[in-house]
């Protein structure tokens, strides 16, 4: 197949690409490297360098190449700076998003797979896992744009009978086994991430935001995802879609999580046992937008494409990304 992958030199879509290569696809990569970087697409891929919101460049990529299905990994995804610049979020993950859609319809690809957040959910106070018929409302223009998107895709699906598969994404974090591959994200705000980097000295010291949470250790509870789990259902995703081809339209929606929390505070303490040093922590007020629990009902994705996640274990976790990010230079 001729999978069509953007943002495929970020961090989630650089292992998609590697993967979707592995599995013998052909992958064409669109890219602006504005987040991304050249080193993380694998050279088999082609690399398209261009900006989503040039829908002429996008609708060429298209013309010149047999695309049979998109993967949609191309968004600004910071939640704190998506707060100060709702602008900047709402032009590049819809209108981006839009030129894509447009290209699909007009060369006819009918397959798409999009990359969604539990942002989308919101989330309104210690609850239960959430699962995909949960209220959405988004506490921030990221999660709100991702979710704008989603339903921009269902009128495509009513419209023109584009079949799509939304994952949405909880907290994604790790490198890859062979430590190939790994996140880049300058100024990453993702607490694996910043711990990593913190345990590896590149930061002199991090912060906590919220101690007074109505968690059992008073900070937030999220659900990390290894990343190449989540991709594992990218490619089962594919597989899906493939298999409904003659479906004139249909939508799908599946949570991308292991079904279980972890603490910041357990987060950090598995930084400092797999990296064997004591974290310099800042305790810090609440973040706006931010919220205590967020855990996926994962249950449909395991029911349904029979996922089942191989590095559900946050020392693996963090040990990959410490690991990741002594090694890494940037
Ligand atoms: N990282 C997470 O924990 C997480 C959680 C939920 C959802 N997601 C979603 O996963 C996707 C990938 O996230 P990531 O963490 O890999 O981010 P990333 O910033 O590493 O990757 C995004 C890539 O898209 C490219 N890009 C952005 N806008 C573009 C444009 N207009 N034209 C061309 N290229 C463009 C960037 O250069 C970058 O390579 C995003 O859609 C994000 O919303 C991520």
């Amino acid at each position: 197949m001729h999978v069509l992958v953007s943002g495929g030199a970020g961090y989630i879509g650089s292992f998609a690409v590697r993967e979707l290569i592995r599995q013998g696809h052909l992958v064409t990569v669109i890219d602006d490297l504005s987040t991304g970087f050249l080193q993380a697409v694998d050279p088999k891929a082609e690399l398209c360098v261009g900006n989503l919101l040039d829908g002429l460049f996008v609708q060429q990529v298209f013309q010149k190449r047999p695309i049979d299905q998109v993967m949609h990994f191309a968004a600004r995804v910071s939640v704190p700076e998506s707060i100060f610049q709702p602008l900047k979020y709402y032009e590049n993950n819809l209108l981006g998003g839009i030129h894509l859609l447009r290209a699909c319809q007009k060369f006819a690809v009918s397959k798409f797979v999009f990359s969604s957040t539990a942002a989308v959910y919101g989330v309104l106070g210690p609850t239960a896992p959430l699962n995909e018929f949960s209220t959405t409302l988004p506490t921030n223009p990221y999660g709100t744009s991702k979710l704008f998107f989603e339903k921009i895709l269902l009128d495509a699906q009513k419209a023109w009978g584009l079949n799509t598969v939304i994952l949405r994404y909880f907290n994604v974090a790790g490198a890859s086994l062979d430590l190939q591959l790994g996140q880049r994200t300058a100024n990453a705000t993702h607490l694996i991430k910043v711990a990593a980097e913190t345990a590896a000295g590149k930061r002199p010291e991090m912060e906590i935001f919220g101690t007074d949470y109505p968690t059992p250790d008073g900070s937030a509870v999220r659900d990390y995802i290894h990343v190449e789990d989540l991709v594992s259902a990218h490619l089962q995703a594919l597989t899906f879609l493939e298999e409904h081809q003659n479906h004139k339209g249909m939508t799908e929606i599946f949570n991308c999580g292991y079904g279980r929390g972890h603490s910041v505070l357990e987060v950090v303490a598995m930084m400092e046992k797999v990296s064997q040093q004591k974290l310099k922590v800042h305790n810090k007020p609440r973040r706006v937008g931010d919220v205590s629990l967020v855990v996926a009902d994962n249950q449909k994705i395991k029911m349904q494409f029979n996922w089942v996640p191989k590095l559900d274990d946050l020392a693996t976790i963090c040990k990959t990304a410490y690991l990741w990010e002594k090694k890494s230079q940037v």
